[in-house]
Parts: C-alpha cells; sequence; structure tokens
C-alpha cells in the first residue's frame, strides 16, 4: 500500500479534530463512562484547539494519506512540560501516533515511525519520547519493536473523571 506522508497546515483543521477524535474514541472506549469521552473529545480535539496547534511551528503534525483518504496522522514537538527530567537531552515529545482502525496491521504505523526517528536522527534529537496508556499493550508491542522501553516513569492521564496511568516509553538515538 502506497502511503504519502506530509505535514498537516491549518487547511487540515477538520480533518485532524475529525481524526483525531475518531481514533481516540476507537481506541479507549469502553475505558471510561461515554460521558467522560464525549467530554475529553471535545476539549481536547474542538476544531478551534486544532487550529491553534496548526499555526504554532513549533508543533508538528504530520498525515498519511492513500488514494487520497488520511488514515493515520502523529504530532510531535519538542516539549519538556510533561516530563522535566528530559531537559537534560535534547528530546523530541511523540504526543501522538494513530492509524484509523481499517487501516491498522497493515504497516503503516511502522512507515510513520521510520519518519518520525529520521526526523529525530536529522534534527539531532538525542532522544524521542512517549506516553502510552498501562493496558495499550498492543501499542507497547509497537513501540517495543522500534526498540522503545519503558523509562519507569508514569504519569496520570485522567479522561475525565476516570483515572488512568501512562507510561513514558523513550528510545536514545
Ligand atoms: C499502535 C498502532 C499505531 C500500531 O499500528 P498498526 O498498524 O497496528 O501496526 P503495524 O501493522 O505496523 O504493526 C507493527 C507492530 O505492532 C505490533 N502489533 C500490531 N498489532 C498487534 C496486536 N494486535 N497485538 C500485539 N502487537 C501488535 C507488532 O509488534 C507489529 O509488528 P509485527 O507485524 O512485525 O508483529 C495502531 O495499532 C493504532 O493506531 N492503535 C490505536 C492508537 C494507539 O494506540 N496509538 C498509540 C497511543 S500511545
Amino acid at each position: 500500500m502506497q502511503i504519502t506522508i506530509r505535514r498537516a497546515t491549518l487547511t487540515d483543521a477538520a480533518t485532524l479534530s475529525a481524526i483525531s477524535k475518531q481514533t481516540f474514541y476507537d481506541t479507549f472506549t469502553g475505558t471510561c463512562t461515554e460521558e467522560d469521552m464525549q467530554s475529553f473529545l471535545e476539549d481536547n480535539f474542538n476544531l478551534k484547539q486544532v487550529q491553534a496547534e496548526l499555526i504554532n511551528e513549533n508543533d508538528f503534525y504530520y498525515l498519511a494519506e492513500t488514494g487520497g483518504r488520511v488514515v493515520g496522522y502523529f504530532r510531535f514537538m519538542e516539549d519538556y512540560t510533561n516530563l522535566p527530567v528530559m531537559k537534560q537531552w535534547k528530546a523530541l515529545e511523540l504526543k501522538r501516533i494513530y492509524v484509523i482502525k481499517e487501516f491498522q496491521g497493515k504497516g503503516i504505523a511502522g512507515e510513520l515511525m521510520d519518519y518520525i526517528l529520521h526526523y529525530a536522527k536529522e534534527n539531532n534529537f538525542e532522544v524521542v519520547w512517549l506516553g502510552v496508556w498501562e493496558h495499550n499493550l498492543r501499542a507497547q508491542k509497537f513501540y517495543e519493536k522500534y526498540s522503545f522501553v519503558n523509562s519507569g516513569h508514569a504519569h496520570n492521564f485522567p479522561i475525565g473523571n476516570t483515572p488512568q496511568t501512562d507510561w513514558w516509553f523513550w528510545k536514545f538515538l
């Protein structure tokens, strides 16, 4: 399957808002109440929020497309706010990587990860790090395939009133 990866622009805001909501819902539905889910989706992936992120040139959103259809996306940023211990390195936070459900298991995510790691090396990052829900074993397996390891650092990632714990995984380059 031929995949094109390109950086998203402001004109992609509506598409990104929709795919962010859809993929987050598909991944985490059932892990919290429907009410918590709906308010999380609206608070975090509303059009205005996505537009604000897209106009920040230090915030990198990329879309994966095939046959003119967006089938996945990722977002990364050099940002130390979520785990200040990372400041000792030049560190790239992979904030999101999602492939839509019907396109999972086809190797698309691997192409996205190759792109991210290439970008990180080209731009002299020393480490790539990311948060992953403690029970999201599929994603953890995927990251481990790319030699990410559990850093031992965890953080709270509540969805509304539902507490959840994410691990920080990292990969030194
Ligand atoms: C995690 C995700 C990006 C992986 O994408 P994918 O298209 O499923 O992955 P690929 O087909 O490229 O598979 C890559 C590797 O992931 C792992 N993997 C894939 N499906 C798996 C499954 N059902 N169970 C366990 N590991 C699995 C395997 O290591 C696989 O390598 P292999 O095919 O050599 O065994 C994708 O499943 C996804 O978008 N999930 C929902 C969103 C999500 O969880 N994002 C991460 C949030 S932290």
